[in-house]
């Protein structure tokens, strides 16, 4: 149990959509969370919204000091696909927010992910909650950077389970396949020794040591992380106020409420798709996660991404059963405190809303 009581710096990579939006709220919610920066990716919607609505969640939640960055507007190789039956047309499903005040970074989202990680090598945790563009591009530009990173924590993929894309596939690797199949390897335990020299980083980070396996969690375990309407009701609650928002005095708590008109669009959607009215956030487990690892129990296995299949580009595929003979080179998470992590989601949002909403 680390004794370290200093708060985890994170850069979080998103595509916001709705439980992006959850994960940043989490995020800034979280004394035990240092936001470094937010990079923002093309996905749930393009990477012009996701910039828009990145930084309008941020200033509800009273963070308008957070750099965000967007990064490349497509995929690695293919045209962009974005799902606005998911998060709606905008990605905040019915939710309106102030358009956002606070402006762009001036730095491109892989760059500043580069540099970032050169000025603090080894302390930062990159939390990923989109297609892997960005970070493909980071890890192009700067191969040492897993060795950079403290710890790379992935939502995508499906490792055990079927896919939410397309039979076999998850969104997040669905859209961007290539990117995904590059970080995959990048972080895998084959990666050359860097030069120091090139690199400019610390001998003691450039020695060749194999990289910290990055943790994945696939749909396996955060379709696990099912929000219904029952959770938004006790975080309303501990906000002081109804589930649409509405306070005793008859105002409105502005976090409440966006809570309320974003999750009723996804909830319709999860109604209509997977057969219960409920949410599941995929992300802002991912983000716990980066800030508690003990919220998962993981299993080290090899996984490369399909590129070229007729029905499964994009598919995770899992050597389970080690019949590749490769080292492992993803932290699979395989179970989740669903629980626990709901609980202090509940807590630490409601909590936010009650004093910044
Ligand atoms: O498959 C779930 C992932 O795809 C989540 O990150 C969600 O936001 C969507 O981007
Ligand atoms: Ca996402």
């Amino acid at each position: 149990m680390s004794t370290d009581t200093r708060p985890t710096p994170l850069i979080i990579d998103c595509d916001t959509g709705i439980d992006d939006s959850l994960a940043l709220l989490y995020a800034t919610a979280s004394t035990d969370c240092e936001i470094v920066a937010v990079t923002c990716t093309a996905g749930n919607v393009s990477a012009e919204q996701v910039g828009e609505n990145t930084r309008a969640v941020l200033e509800l939640a009273g963070r308008r000091d957070v750099e965000v960055a967007l990064g490349r507007a497509t995929p690695l190789a293919r045209n962009l696909v974005t799902t606005p039956e998911t998060h709606g047309p905008r990605g905040i499903g019915y939710a309106e927010l102030p358009a956002a005040s606070m402006p762009l970074s001036t730095r491109y989202s892989p760059d500043l992910i580069v540099a970032e990680a050169r000025r603090r090598p080894g302390e930062l945790t990159l939390v990923t909650l989109a297609p892997l563009t960005n970070v493909a591009l980071a890890v192009l530009r700067e191969p040492e950077l897993p060795r950079l990173l403290r710890r790379l924590v992935v939502m995508g993929g499906s490792y055990r389970s079927s896919g939410n894309t397309a039979p076999t596939t998850e969104w997040n690797v669905n859209v961007d396949p290539e990117s995904a199949a590059i970080v995959f390897r990048a972080f895998g335990p084959e990666v050359g020794v860097a030069p120091a020299v090139a690199s400019g980083v610390a001998p003691a980070v450039a020695s060749g040591v194999a990289p910290t396996r990055p943790i994945a969690l696939g749909l396996d375990v955060t379709e696990r992380a099912r929000m219904v309407p029952g959770h938004l009701a006790a975080l309303a609650a501990r906000a002081g106020c109804t589930a649409d928002g509405t306070r005793p005095d008859g105002s409105t708590n502005r976090i409440v409420r966006y809570l309320a008109d974003a999750l009723r669009f996804y909830m319709e959607f999860h109604s209509r798709y997977d057969g219960f009215f409920g949410a599941f956030i995929h992300d802002p487990l991912a983000l716990a996660t980066a800030l508690d690892p003990s919220l998962v129990r993981t299993a080290a296995v090899a996984v490369d991404v399909e590129l070229s299949g007729r029905l499964t580009v994009g598919e995770t595929v899992t050597d389970w059963r080690r019949v590749w003979g490769r080292p492992a080179n993803l932290d699979v998470a395989v179970e989740a405190d669903a629980d626990r992590f709901m609980a202090q989601f509940i807590e630490r949002v409601g909590g936010l809303a009650a004093r910044q909403g």
